[in-house]
């Protein structure tokens, strides 16, 4: 029995019911609850998206990705770095049986001018793309992310962890230091009860590289 065998009915007039709806109240079609509604628009944030988004929502729900995974494979040269010194900042690299948790906004509408103004904030490689993710509500939805892929001319391929440390460590850019960028994003999976441990690895290692420059200096 699928999810929504499982939670919903339908009554004799063709209508869906809660399983539980002992009194044939009548309810939003199925649809609107598993599937999300026709028109809804949705965005998946995995980084900067989930600790500031910079706009209204209608809805916000903790949301999982299939097949991607965090990584901190992308030169930010406008944002947390410079075009001389460029930092790093988070991006989705494929990756078969991982899953990346992060968060969904349901927009208001009608959302175009919303998502103009986020193809703009993420720019530097990012792309609108549309993904499938399951809700915390069990419900699984189209979303719009913006992920800069494998081959953008800002794409770092084969960066060890204590590279990307170093350069995260000591980088800042016009939004402000590198690693404030990673610790926000840190403390905030953190207070969604969000576990990655690469965000965790990596911010030990920056913390370890900043305490050690102030325990020498
Ligand atoms: C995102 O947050 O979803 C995209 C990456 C970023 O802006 O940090």
């Amino acid at each position: 029995m699928g999810l929504s065998d499982a939670l919903w009915r339908t009554d004799g007039c063709g209508n869906t019911l809660a399983a539980t709806d002992e009194n044939n109240v009548c309810m939003k079609p199925e649809s609107d609850k598993l599937t999300g509604r026709v028109g809804e628009v949705w965005v998946f944030g995995y980084g900067s998206l989930i600790w500031r988004p910079g706009f209204e929502y209608d809805d916000k729900q903790v949301a999982v990705l299939a097949g991607y995974q965090r990584s901190f494979s992308q030169a930010s040269h406008d944002h947390r770095g410079t075009a001389e010194a460029p930092g790093r900042v988070v991006t989705l690299a494929p990756s078969t049986g991982a899953q990346c948790k992060g968060v969904a906004f349901r927009l208001p509408a009608p959302a175009t001018e919303l998502l103009s103004a986020l193809d703009i904030r993420e720019q530097d490689g990012y792309e609108r793309t549309h993904v499938e993710v399951i809700l915390s509500s069990g419900a699984s939805v189209s979303a719009i992310t913006w992920i800069a892929s494998r081959g953008n001319p800002s794409w770092r391929d084969h960066e060890s962890l204590d590279d990307i440390a170093q350069l995260i460590a000591y980088r800042k850019g016009p939004s402000g230091t590198n690693r404030e960028y990673l610790f926000e994003l840190e403390g905030a999976l953190e207070k969604l009860e969000i576990r990655d441990e690469y965000i965790n690895d990596l911010s030990v290692l920056v913390r370890a590289l900043r305490y050690r420059e102030i325990n020498q200096g």
